[in-house]
């Protein structure tokens, strides 16, 4: 009686000892060493902002990345915007909304709905590399 008593309390210790070392769902570390910005990059690269955005000063269809970062913006209404998380996400997720001064309008794709919003906080967290 005793004996199949402590085979329980085994038995239950184990189970729960599976269950919170993630027998379901661990949550998922981005692989190895990869940081946020690493990974702000790799998105950069494979969704065709660098086509368009040069991390080097040199203006390509859209402006530089290069010291955008916490920098003030002058727009084409004549207002300046300053180049925060928000802006910065407002700028990739409606393009047009905001329009960088001397550059064209409607240009600019909206990556609502292709970037969740990790994969726009890398990108500013790799933009914020670049200064
Ligand atoms: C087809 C060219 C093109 C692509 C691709 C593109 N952009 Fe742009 N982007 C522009 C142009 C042109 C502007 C300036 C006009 C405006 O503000 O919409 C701009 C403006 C911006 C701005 C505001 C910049 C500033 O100096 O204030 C940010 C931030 C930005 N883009 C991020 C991105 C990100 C992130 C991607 C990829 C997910 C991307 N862009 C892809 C053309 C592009």
């Amino acid at each position: 009686m005793k004996r199949g008593y402590v085979v329980l309390v085994l038995a239950t210790s184990l189970g729960l000892v599976v269950a919170a070392c993630g027998g379901g769902g661990e949550p998922s570390k981005p692989s190895g060493t990869q940081s946020p910005a690493d990974r702000g990059r790799q998105l950069a690269n494979a969704q065709g902002c660098l086509g368009c955005h040069s991390t080097d000063g040199s203006a390509l269809v859209g402006p530089t990345w290069k010291s955008m970062y916490g920098h003030e913006v002058k727009l084409a209404n004549g207002q300046t915007a300053t180049a925060d998380d928000a802006y910065i996400t407002e700028s990739i997720y409606e393009p047009d909304s905001k329009v960088v001064q001397g550059f064209p309008s409607g240009t600019m794709p909206s990556f609502k709905g292709t970037l969740s919003s990790q994969d726009v906080q890398a990108i500013i967290e790799y933009i914020k590399t670049l200064r």
